[in-house]
């Protein structure tokens, strides 16, 4: 008698207990979730991937002052060329992803590749290029 009811006392303790852990656990798991989630759905910038959406990412990149920085010393402050074509009207012949692989690539035998090296600012010279035609 005495011996089942002490049983059915332990019982309804870790019943208890294991409410209490799962409900504290469960709103740390639900935190967890909602952050790996949101990290699903929002993932952060990471180079690679920015190819082809000439959108959002190369909004605020200002592209005019990143080709006079590296671009301009062969193709001139405005395009014009110097010992690199003229680039006024490349965008009539190139779209802004042939652009963006001779940026990164380079093209034989005079222009060196590599030179601007983040995606996003790669992809932002490149779509600004495209559009002079
Ligand atoms: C060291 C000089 C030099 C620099 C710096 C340089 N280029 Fe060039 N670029 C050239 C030369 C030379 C060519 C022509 C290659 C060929 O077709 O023989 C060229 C070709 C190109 C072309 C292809 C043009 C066409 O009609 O096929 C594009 C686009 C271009 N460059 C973009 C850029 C951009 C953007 C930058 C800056 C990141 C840059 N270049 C930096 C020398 C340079």
């Amino acid at each position: 008698m005495a011996g089942s009811n002490k049983k059915d006392m332990n019982q309804n303790d870790v019943i208890d207990s294991a409410k209490a852990f799962f409900t504290s656990f469960g709103i740390l798991f639900l935190v967890f979730l909602i952050a790996l989630v949101g990290s699903i759905i929002f993932p952060p910038q990471h180079g690679g991937e920015a190819q082809g959406n000439g959108g959002a990412p190369t909004a605020n990149i200002d592209a005019a002052a990143i080709f006079k920085q590296n671009c301009a010393s062969c193709h001139g402050q405005n395009l014009e060329g110097i010992m690199g074509p003229n680039l006024t009207k490349v965008g009539a012949t190139h779209s802004a992803d042939d652009i963006a692989k001779i940026i990164k690539d380079g093209k034989p035998p005079a222009m060196p590749g590599g030179i601007i090296k983040k995606q996003p600012e790669i992809q932002a010279v490149a779509q600004w290029l495209s559009e002079h035609k």
